[in-house]
């Protein structure tokens, strides 16, 4: 392969193998990190779920459920060497393109209003607030709300 081609970022479906390296960037990033068993969980349930990789560096990774004309994004995330170099708009925009395809109508998902640099990516790519879910998330202390934004996928 040449050195261009090999530096360009790949996506591919998450597989059992992948979970060690999923791992090792879930509990790197997230205060609550998902278990292991929420993604194997999902691949089981048949969520599509995407790796990024660039040769055999795991950059990111999300998952996403579309059911009923509707889907939900339910983990978006970037290596925190990686973050802010364009990848988690790049697998938001593929999430959203899957989410069409599939026959969803909107995408939602969830974050916490601590978290404002995910809220900047949402915002800018075109989510709205419609709702807020109180004590939704485990927190350092007691819990923390949701925010629900959804995108329209017409
Ligand atoms: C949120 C996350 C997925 C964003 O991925 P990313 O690859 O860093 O995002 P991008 O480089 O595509 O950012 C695109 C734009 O979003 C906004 N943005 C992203 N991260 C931001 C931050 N930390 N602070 C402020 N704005 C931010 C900026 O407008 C950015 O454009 P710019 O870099 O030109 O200013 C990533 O930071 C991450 O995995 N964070 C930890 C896990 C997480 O919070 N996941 C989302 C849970 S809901």
């Amino acid at each position: 392969m040449s050195a261009v081609l090999k530096d360009v970022p790949q996506l591919a479906p998450m597989r059992d193998h992948d979970l060690d390296e999923v791992m090792a960037i879930e509990s790197a990033i997230y205060s609550h990190p998902w278990t292991r068993g929420n993604f194997a969980d999902s691949l089981r349930a048949g969520y599509e779920c995407r790796t990024l990789r660039v040769g055999a560096e795991l950059l990111g990774y999300f998952v996403l459920m579309a059911a009923a004309g509707e889907a939900h994004l339910l983990n978006l995330s970037i290596a925190a060497r990686h973050q802010r170099a364009g990848h988690g708009s790049g697998l938001l925009r593929e999430a959203a393109g899957i989410a069409h395809r599939l026959g969803a109508r909107s995408l939602f998902l969830e974050v916490r209003p601590s978290n404002r640099g995910a809220q900047a990516l949402y915002t800018r790519f075109g989510f709205r607030k419609i709702a807020v879910r109180r004590g939704y998330y485990p927190a350092h202390t007691g819990r923390e709300d949701a925010l629900v934004l959804t995108l329209p996928l017409a």
